[in-house]
C-alpha cells in the first residue's frame, strides 16, 4: 500500500510535561475506547502545515493524573494503532546514570533493562488463550532511531540552545512511583544502565506486538542517586528542568514531524510489519 498524507498517522506520546503540541492544527479529538479501557487522555489529531496528521496522547494524562505505574499503555498503543498509526515517537523525563548526559540534555536509547516488577499488563496477549513471544532483541524500531539520530540532531542545533543530542544509550525502566536508592543507581551504572526512567516498558514491548515502529525521545531532568558527593534525586530538582526540556520537545516535535512523514514514504514505517507473523505459537492439533 502507498501511504497518502491523509492516512499515514505517526503517534506522538507526551511524557511529563508534554501535555500538548505545538504549531500543529487541531483537526478533532477522539476518545476511542478499546477492549483494554480508554487512553491516558482524549487523542488530538493535528495536522502538518503539509496536510500530514499526528495523533498525541498525553502519557500521564493532561493533567498528570496518571502514576507510571497506572497508565493504560495498551489502550494508548491499541488506540493508535486504530486511528492509523505506524510509528510512535514517544517523549520521556529521564535521569541521567553518566556524568556527560548533564540534566537538560536528549538521547535516543537503543537498548532496554527491565527493572518493572510484573504489576503493569504488558502483552496484548494476556488473559487470552493465545501464546506469543515477540521478538524483543533490539527493541526499538532502528531505521526508524537511525533516522532520528540525525534529524533530531540537526533540529537541536538549528535551535540553538546548546541542547546535545546522545545516541545509543542504554535505558533503565524501573517500577516507582519512588525514585531509586543510591545503592541501586550505583548497580544500574554497573549494569551498563545510561539512563533511568518508569515509562518506556512496557509502551515499547506492545509497540511492538501491534507491529508498529517506536523510538524514544529521552529528555534528562537529574543525575538520579548514583553521585558520591551530590544529593539524591528529589521531584523537585525533576521539575525545575522538566519545562525546558517540555519546551525543546514541542520545537523540536514541530521541526521534525514533517521531514519525518516525508521520510515514511519510503521503508521507515515497514520495519515491524509482520513481524509478528512467527510470533504466536501454534496449537497442537
Ligand atoms: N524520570 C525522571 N528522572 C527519573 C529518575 N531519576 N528515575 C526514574 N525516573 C525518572
Amino acid at each position: 500500500m502507498t501511504c497518502t498524507s491523509a492516512s499515514l498517522l505517526i503517534g506522538v506520546i507526551g511524557g511529563s510535561g508534554l501535555y500538548h503540541l505545538d504549531n500543529l492544527t487541531t483537526i478533532k479529538t477522539v476518545n476511542p475506547e478499546t477492549p483494554w479501557g480508554y487512553p491516558s487522555s482524549p487523542i488530538t489529531i493535528c495536522a502538518l502545515p503539509s496536510g500530514t496528521r499526528v495523533a498525541f496522547v498525553a502519557r500521564h494524562g493532561k493533567h498528570h493524573n496518571i502514576s507510571p505505574s497506572a497508565v493504560p499503555s495498551r489502550a494508548n498503543v491499541a488506540a493508535l494503532k486504530h486511528l492509523g498509526v505506524r510509528a510512535i515517537l514517544a517523549f520521556s523525563a529521564v535521569g541521567s546514570l553518566r556524568e556527560e548526559i548533564v540534566p537538560g540534555h536528549f538521547a535516543l536509547p537503543t537498548q532496554i533493562i527491565d527493572r518493572t516488577k510484573g504489576v503493569r499488563p504488558a502483552s496484548f496477549f494476556e488473559g487470552t488463550s493465545i501464546v506469543a513471544h515477540a521478538a524483543f532483541g533490539e527493541p526499538f524500531s532502528m531505521r526508524l532511531v537511525k533516522w532520528l539520530e540525525g534529524a533530531v540532531a540537526r533540529a537541536l542545533e538549528e535551535e540553538g540552545r546548546g541542547v546535545v543530542l546522545h545516541r545509543d544509550k542504554c535505558i533503565v525502566c524501573m517500577e516507582g512511583p519512588q525514585f531509586s536508592t543510591r545503592a541501586e543507581s550505583v548497580m544500574y551504572r554497573a549494569w551498563g544502565g545510561d539512563l533511568i526512567n518508569m515509562s518506556v516498558l512496557p509502551e515499547a514491548k506492545l509497540a511492538r506486538e501491534a507491529e508498529l515502529g517506536y523510538a524514544l525521545i529521552a529528555t534528562a531532568t537529574d543525575y538520579d542517586s548514583w553521585r558520591p558527593h551530590s544529593e539524591v534525586v528529589t521531584a523537585s530538582q525533576v521539575m525545575q528542568t522538566l519545562q525546558a526540556n517540555a519546551n525543546t520537545s514541542r520545537h523540536l516535535a514541530a521541526a521534525i514531524l514533517e521531514d519525518l512523514h516525508a521520510s515514511a514514504q519510503g521503508d521507515l514505517f515497514s520495519e515491524e510489519r509482520g513481524s509478528m507473523a512467527f510470533s504466536i505459537m501454534p496449537r497442537s492439533v
